[in-house]
């Protein structure tokens, strides 16, 4: 059996697309919706109800469009609402998680840096990933406000963006950290500024393939992936501002897209 329904994906904004697009890499004939609940980001400063709120009416709204699989593309909204979701839901329901794992494995000096929002490093799930991988390794997690700001309004560049970047990488690096997760998928939008605040020889981890594989591998499981041959579709939602969002979209995806209202 093999399914040509879409892969539905989510998050607070327009973070998400960094995973999508390793979905759109790995997986080129399969059909992707895309939300972006850009009316409510940022979630990273949202009560833990709200955002369990918004997350079952995101999939809500992607299984109504009759998708196979619901990709969290929020660490924030994974951490804070995958188990309600999984419990509401019956399709394949993929989250995604700081890279804490692959990150105590790169490090030699035995520290490592997580940077998160303040939600994210508020969640119990979040404090039980610290807590199973800090035996050998000591994890500095970083809350890292107005950074999610900042991708929404597609400034990846400005002396504000890099001012805030660099205070918090900052503070990572003062701690001994040789190797940084990038726990919000917002952020790999900024991994050219962190790499250069950042000294030579540390290492950024992003989770954004992992998160790929693990639909390829889901999918595949469940005999549910397309057998199409020709290019699959990308279709973007927002709850937000469309001419905004768009603009937004296509600079991060890079290439003009079209981006349609939602009202939920
Ligand atoms: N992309 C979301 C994450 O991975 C950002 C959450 C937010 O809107 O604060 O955590």
């Amino acid at each position: 059996m093999t399914s040509t329904q879409a892969i539905g994906v989510f998050d607070s904004g327009v973070g998400g697309l960094s995973v999508a697009k390793k979905i759109r890499e790995m997986l080129p004939q399969e059909d992707i919706i895309y939300i972006a609940d850009s009316r409510y980001a940022p979630y990273g400063n949202k009560p833990r109800q709200f955002i369990e709120q918004r997350s079952r009416a995101l999939s809500g709204f992607l299984l109504e469009q009759h998708v196979k699989a619901i990709v969290v593309a929020c660490n924030t909204a994974t951490l804070s609402a995958i188990q309600q979701l999984r419990s509401d839901f019956t399709v394949p329901i993929i989250g995604v998680e700081p890279g804490i794992k692959p990150a105590t494995l790169n490090t030699r000096t035995g520290v490592i840096g997580v940077m998160v929002t303040t939600r994210t490093s508020q969640t119990e799930a979040f404090h039980e990933l610290v807590k199973r991988y800090s035996e050998n390794v000591k994890i500095e997690v970083q809350a890292c406000d107005g950074l999610v700001e900042q991708v929404e309004q597609g400034d990846l560049t400005s002396n504000t963006t890099r001012a805030l970047v660099e205070r918090y990488v900052r503070l990572l690096l003062d701690k001994g950290v040789d190797t940084i997760a990038l726990g919000c998928t917002h952020y790999p939008y900024l991994i050219p500024i962190i790499k250069d605040v950042a000294e030579p020889g540390i290492e950024i981890i992003e989770t954004g393939t992992a998160v790929a594989k693990q639909v390829v591998r889901r999918l595949s499981e469940e005999n549910r992936l397309t057998s199409k041959k020709t290019a699959g579709s990308d279709i973007f939602y927002t709850t937000g501002d469309v001419a905004v969002v768009e603009q937004i979209v296509s600079y991060l995806w890079g290439q003009p897209e079209k981006v349609l209202p939602c009202q939920i």
